[in-house]
Formats: C-alpha cells, sequence, structure tokens
C-alpha cells in the first residue's frame, strides 16, 4: 500500500513538474506580453477535455553547458491529440517559458512521433509555434531533429492537412517547417518569423530595421504572403485556427466535412443581376457577389491581405465544402500579377489535394504589363497558376461575371483545361483583349487613314479637330468590336460556356452542379510528381 502510494505522488510530483514549464516568473513574462501559456492554448484549441499529452516526461540528453541538471519534464514541448468538433487533431505547442521554447534532439523525436502517428491515422496536424529556435546548447544535434521534422512536413504535404500558429518568435532555419505546411497564422505584434534578425542584417548589409518591420504579421501577411491569416491575439489565432479545420476533410482520402444547410438551395439574390456596373471598366467588388451565393453569406477568406487583386478562401453551397478564386475588380481591376498568381496557385493545389470543389468568379482584364513583372518572371509566375488550375480534377466550376481576356482567360480555369461546368453572366466579355486595346491594334491603321482621306475631302483639321474625328471614329469600332466579340455568346456557341445564367440563378445553378459531380473521378496521367514551374 504504501509503495502504490508512493508511486502515485511520484506521478503526480512528475506531471506538476511537467506543467509548471519555466516556472512562475517566466510564465508572468509571458502573460505580461499578452501571450497564452501553451497548455491555455492547447485547451483552447481542442474541445473540451479531448487533449491526451503524449511524452509529457521526455527530458533532454544535453549534459554539456550546464545542462545536465535542468532537466524540466516535457523539454518544453506539449505535444498529444484531442478533438476538434470532434475529429481526431494531432497538437504540440512550444512552451517558451522552457528554455525559450528552443527544439531539443528529445523534443524533435516527440514532433517526429507526432507526425508518424498523424500520419498513419490520417489526422490533421496542428502547430503551435513560440520557440527562440534550435536549442543552442546541442548544437547540430538540434539541427538534426529540424531536418527529421522538415522530412515529415514533406511527407506529409498533401496527405493531411498542416497547420502552424506562430504565437512568438520563429526565427532562422525553424520557419521552413511554418513554410512546408498548409496555412500559417500569425498573431500581430507578438509573433515574428526571419530567416536572419535585424542584428545579422545590419551586420552584414548595414541595413537598419526592427523585428516587426522585418518579421512582424502584417509584413508576412501583406508583403511577403508567408502567412495566410493574422489575429489580434492568441484566442482569435486559435478560434480561426478551428474554423479553417471545420472546412477540411482529415485526411486526402476523406470528403471535407458536410454541414446541414438551412439556406435555401434555389434561393435567388436579385441583387446580383445589377450588381456588376454596366461600364466594364467600373469597379464592384467581388466579395459581394461571393456572399450572395453561398450558404449563409458566409465566406471564409483565406490570405485576406496580401494580392487583394486575387480573393481566395472557404464556403459552403448546400453544406458542401468549396474552395472559391477570384478576381476582384475593386483592387488593381483584377488583373493577374506575381503575386495573385502564386496565391492562386498554391491555394487551387491545396483544394484539389484534399477534395475541396474549386468554384472560379472570373473577371479579367489580363495579365498585369510592365518591366517589373516581367523581369521579375510573370511569365513563370502566372505559369503555376494554369498549371494549378489544368492539373485539378476536383469539380471545378467557373462563372464568368464580365472579363475573361486574353490568356486569362485560358488561366482561370476555363473549359479547355477540363473545368466540369463554364457558366457565364450575360454582362461576360470573352476576347483576346479589351475592345479599345483590340480597335487600337486591328484598326490603328485604318483610322488614321480614314481621318486622312476626311482631310482631303474637307480640307485640313485644326489639332483638336483632327483628336475629335479620330476618337468618333475609334469608338464606333469599338462599339462593333464589342457588339461582335465582348460577350460570352461566341464563346457559347461553340460549347466552351456551357450556359448564359441569370446572375441571381448563379446559386442554384452551381448546387445543382455540385450534386451532378458528387461521382467526379478524374485522373492524371501515372507520373512520379509533375514539374510545376516554381
Ligand atoms: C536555448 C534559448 C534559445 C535557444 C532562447 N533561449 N533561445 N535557449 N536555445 N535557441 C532561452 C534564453 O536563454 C532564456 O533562458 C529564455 O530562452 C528566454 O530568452 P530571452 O532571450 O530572455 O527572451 P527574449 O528577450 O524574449 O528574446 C527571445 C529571442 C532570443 C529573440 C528568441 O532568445 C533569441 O534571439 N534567441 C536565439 C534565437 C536564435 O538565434 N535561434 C537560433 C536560430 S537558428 P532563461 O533561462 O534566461 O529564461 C535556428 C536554426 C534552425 O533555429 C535550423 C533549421 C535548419
Amino acid at each position: 500500500m504504501e509503495n502504490r502510494d508512493h508511486a502515485i505522488a511520484e506521478l503526480a510530483r512528475r506531471e506538476r513538474l511537467a506543467e509548471e514549464g519555466g516556472g512562475r516568473e517566466r510564465r508572468e513574462r509571458q502573460a505580461a506580453q499578452g501571450k497564452l501559456s501553451a497548455r491555455e492554448r492547447l485547451a483552447l484549441l481542442l474541445d473540451d477535455g479531448t487533449f491526451e499529452e503524449t511524452d509529457k516526461f521526455v527530458t533532454h540528453r544535453c549534459a554539456d553547458f550546464g545542462m545536465a541538471d535542468k532537466r524540466p519534464p516535457g523539454d518544453g514541448f506539449v505535444t498529444g491529440y484531442g478533438r476538434i468538433e470532434g475529429r481526431t487533431v494531432f497538437v504540440f505547442a512550444q512552451d517558451f517559458t522552457v528554455f525559450g521554447g528552443s527544439l531539443s534532439e528529445a523534443n524533435a523525436a516527440k514532433i517526429v512521433k507526432l507526425m508518424d502517428t498523424a500520419m498513419r491515422v490520417g489526422a490533421p496536424i496542428v502547430g503551435l509555434n513560440d520557440s527562440g529556435g534550435a536549442r543552442i546548447q546541442e548544437g547540430v544535434v538540434s539541427l538534426a531533429g529540424y531536418a527529421d521534422i522538415f522530412l515529415r512536413n514533406t511527407l506529409a504535404s498533401g496527405v493531411i492537412p498542416q497547420i502552424s500558429a506562430i504565437l512568438g518568435p520563429c526565427a532562422g532555419g525553424a520557419v521552413y517547417s511554418p513554410a512546408i505546411t498548409d496555412f500559417t497564422l500569425m498573431v500581430d505584434k507578438t509573433s515574428y518569423m526571419f530567416v536572419t534578425g535585424p542584428d545579422v542584417i545590419k551586420t552584414v548589409t548595414h541595413e537598419e530595421v526592427t523585428k516587426e518591420q522585418l518579421g512582424g504579421a502584417t509584413t508576412h501577411n501583406e508583403v511577403s504572403g508567408v502567412a495566410h491569416f493574422m489575429a489580434h491575439d492568441d484566442r482569435e489565432c486559435i478560434a480561426m485556427v478551428r474554423e479553417l479545420l471545420s472546412f477540411l476533410p482529415s485526411n486526402n482520402l476523406e470528403d471535407p466535412p458536410r454541414r446541414p444547410c438551412s439556406d435555401p438551395v434555389d434561393r435567388a439574390d436579385r441583387e446580383l443581376d445589377t450588381l456588376v456596373p454596366f461600364e466594364s471598366n467600373q469597379p464592384y467588388d467581388i466579395k459581394d457577389v461571393i456572399v450572395r451565393i453561398v450558404d449563409d453569406g458566409y465566406f471564409f477568406e483565406v490570405h485576406e491581405h496580401f494580392a487583394r487583386n486575387i480573393v481566395i478562401g472557404f464556403a459552403r453551397l448546400n453544406g458542401r465544402s468549396v474552395g472559391i478564386v477570384a478576381n476582384q475588380p475593386a483592387h488593381l481591376a483584377g488583373v493577374l500579377d506575381i503575386d495573385a498568381s502564386v496565391k492562386g496557385a498554391r491555394f487551387v493545389r491545396f483544394c484539389d489535394a484534399f477534395n475541396i470543389p474549386l468554384i472560379t468568379l472570373e473577371d479579367v482584364p489580363g495579365f498585369l504589363p510592365g518591366t517589373q513583372q516581367e523581369y521579375g518572371g510573370i511569365i513563370r509566375h502566372g505559369a503555376k497558376l494554369l498549371y494549378a488550375f489544368a492539373e485539378a480534377t476536383v469539380p471545378k466550376l467557373t462563372v464568368i461575371t464580365r472579363k475573361a481576356y486574353g490568356g486569362a482567360y485560358c488561366v482561370m480555369s476555363s473549359k479547355h483545361i477540363r473545368t466540369d461546368l463554364n457558366l457565364a453572366w450575360p454582362s461576360a466579355e470573352i476576347a483576346v483583349m479589351g475592345p479599345e486595346g483590340a480597335v487600337n491594334i486591328v484598326y490603328g491603321r485604318e483610322l488614321e487613314q480614314a481621318v486622312q482621306q476626311a482631310e482631303v475631302a474637307n480640307g485640313a483639321f485644326t489639332e483638336e479637330r483632327r483628336a475629335e474625328v479620330l476618337a468618333a471614329a475609334r469608338a464606333e469600332k469599338v462599339h462593333e468590336f464589342r457588339e461582335q466579340f465582348a460577350n460570352p455568346y461566341v464563346a457559347a456557341e461553340r460549347g466552351y460556356i456551357d450556359a448564359v445564367i441569370l446572375p441571381q440563378e448563379t446559386r442554384r445553378r452551381l448546387i445543382a452542379a455540385m450534386e451532378m459531380l458528387d461521382g467526379k473521378r478524374d485522373k492524371n496521367p501515372p507520373k512520379k510528381h509533375g514539374n510545376i514551374p516554381l
């Protein structure tokens, strides 16, 4: 009896030590920064009472630099599994209060074990990152631990969803694990990510920059595109992770969870009929279109602050998850540039890997011209989006709301790259380019000649009069061109567009098509892997 009591007391003692982390003072410092502790974060992330901790008593094996007598159980990483909306999810949380949440050989092994199990059972993995990086005292052994994790991240890519929340520092090579995962979330002001910090930058390039400017949440959400979501605090960030997972299947062999839907499937929204401005160069917000089509007007936007000329995110149609890719006429006229292409391509590939049907809303004037884009490689970056849409085998549905010009017409999930249903609104303009540009190229010389002939007949014009005559002749040609080409009917006559529909019918038509495509099975030719233009 005495032995049994002793054994139970020993367990309690070790558990208490593990849960204490780096001690009260360090925990208070963490809280003073507005950060939750690793365990508080996990409690918020998982359904109540479902967290099962693993490897709680693992300790590091380093005896150098006075580490031998500092071996807190758990070694600063809290690992295990639990449930989110009833589904199994594997989780780890780095505890900054223990050796700065740094990665040791021992806690790298904990993560590797977790990832291997997540892969075997087909469940997502969520990492809550808050770490000073490689455990300095362990040297290359810690680096090896990172590499072991990077390998698992890569092998798990496209098999189970992987999500990284950055809730503190994430520096050096450590950033490459989140970078390989599917989605990265950052908390404003308390998180940062960079390959080399401000001090090294100052020494090497003499450039002065703050941590926040270099790798804060705003930088990575707006400028670099490294992060997909920005939260105001830990709580909001963790709520976003739960929300994100609700749209995703647990693995690539499952379909996403289906929700009951009380929004009528045949709901017609007459506002849609007048939402697109008559003038084709007037902006409108494509998100106004999205929310009028999807269930309950709910759109969960991804990469909201980056490359705003394309909008991506998740929604539901009749309770089924869909991935939405939409040109945004309200920003840079919805043009495709390097950032928009890369943003769209990665999302399309994610949805395809995880059986999430793709809905494309198209209003695109083409690819952005200019030396900056050409030198930056718009050719290969634009090709990513084309490649991603073309190789995707999930149900693909496209609605052209207005412009579909040039190469961008082909790229944006056109019929020709295996899209299952291509719809167009009556306002659609499908052409090689906009009427103004086309008229300048095709009729430029003819128009000049017409003016010259008019001058021969009527005597030389003043500069002003000449410009007027030319503008009137050009306007006539633009009108002619628009009548002939800038409409959906040339494409519809050839079957490139399956139906021209009233905008108000869009929801019903998309839902009917999703049902029709329920059993879709499509395959790409067998190969080791394709060679997407990276
Ligand atoms: C061991 C570390 C540590 C690390 C922090 N600590 N980083 N211990 N290895 N990498 C410990 C500190 O000694 C300190 O311990 C506690 O964590 C808190 O650190 P502070 O510096 O007091 O905190 P703060 O002022 O908030 O600064 C946080 C920090 C800073 C900016 C992250 O600690 C820092 O610069 N750390 C080193 C970051 C780094 O260069 N890591 C290697 C990156 S390269 P006590 O006992 O005092 O509480 C890398 C390679 C990955 O990671 C390789 C992949 C291929």
